[in-house]
């Protein structure tokens, strides 16, 4: 992976968007690695956690 900056921006009312190189580790210890933008949950409603499905528009997430 590059080194470069990765950006975490905070989406009201939804997800924190990724932009750039990360990675992340799950509950099963898999590492997931990632260099397109990805949107990851922070409502805590998302059936694909840690990504966002979408589901904070259902559940009046409004942090
Ligand atoms: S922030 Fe989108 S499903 Fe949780």
């Amino acid at each position: 992976m590059e080194n470069k900056l990765t950006l975490f921006k905070v989406i009201a009312g939804g997800p924190l968007k990724v932009t750039g190189p990360f990675r992340i580790k799950g509950r099963d210890g898999k590492i997931i690695e990632k260099e397109e933008p990805v949107l990851l949950c922070r409502c805590g409603h998302s059936s694909n956690k840690p990504f966002c499905d979408g589901s904070h528009k259902r559940n009046a997430f409004s942090e």
